[in-house]
């Protein structure tokens, strides 16, 4: 049997998504709090820079992958207006339900769809613009994801993967510190579970570096690929154009 990474640990790969969808049903009631929290509200201008880049306009067709509590999703619903049309999907029935509920609270009618970014059920070359937010370190194929991101991706179409990185060295010291020592006390203190903000300090650091993850990304058949560097690095913003 093969083996993947959960977090530091090694586990089978066909317990991987079982583990990792019971780290989002625990956290996905204090999941928005707990972001605005851990990031300082950081994660409000990552995202607002992915919204910047995604070149989606009136009209355009939207794939959002993970998308979780919905906070992407619902900037490109504004943004594709009412001639586009946008997905708001995800593994996770607890997180899609509380996005799902996000989105409507804000009059936001989109399709909430339950699935899995290794197998997604739309057909070629669909969309205009797809993307993954802190999602794809979760992912136990990820090569297998981003092909069928780049599949369903009309040619000229673009992802972004918005996802924590490689920090600049300077930084890594106390980023750690942060991670390791601070970031599960908080998860304990506020959403009652410091194993999963244990798992989301080691899944980060399991995650491909810059670089690697743009290998990555030309492998599964995008032809261009670039990124930019967010917060030394703690995040980066890929972006895959599919030729
Ligand atoms: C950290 S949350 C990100 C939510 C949202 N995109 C955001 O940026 O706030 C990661 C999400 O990835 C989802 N996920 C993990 N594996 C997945 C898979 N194979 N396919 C689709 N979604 C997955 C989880 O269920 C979870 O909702």
């Amino acid at each position: 049997m093969a083996e993947t990474h959960f977090g530091f640990k090694q586990v089978d790969e066909s317990e991987k998504a079982e583990k990792v969808a019971g780290v989002f049903h625990s956290v996905a009631q204090k999941y928005d709090v707990m972001n605005d929290l851990m990031s300082g509200g950081l994660h409000r201008i990552w995202k607002h820079f992915t919204i910047a880049q995604s070149g989606i306009r009136e009209g355009s067709k939207v794939l959002d992958i993970a998308a979780g509590t919905g906070d992407l999703t619902k900037a490109f619903a504004r943004k594709a207006g009412r001639t586009g049309e946008v997905w708001h999907t995800d593994i996770n029935s607890s997180m899609l339900q509380v996005g799902r509920d996000r989105l409507l609270d804000e009059g936001l009618v989109v399709p909430s769809l339950l699935c899995d970014a290794e197998k997604l059920p739309f057909p070629d070359n669909y969309f205009d613009c797809v993307s993954v937010a802190f999602g794809l370190r979760n992912m136990t194929h990820k090569d297998v994801a981003l092909s069928e991101m780049c599949r369903v991706l009309k040619p000229g179409g673009r992802l972004l993967v918005l996802e924590f990185s490689k920090v600049w060295a300077p930084l890594k010291m106390p980023y750690d510190f942060y991670s390791f020592k601070l970031l599960p006390k908080i998860g304990k203190l506020v959403a009652g579970d410091e194993e999963s903000y244990q798992y989301l300090a080691e899944s980060i650091r399991m995650h491909p570096d810059q670089e690697t993850l743009k290998g990555m990304m030309q492998e599964a058949g995008f032809g261009v690929v670039n990124y930019h560097n967010l917060t030394g690095g703690v995040v980066a913003l890929h972006k895959g154009f599919k030729v």
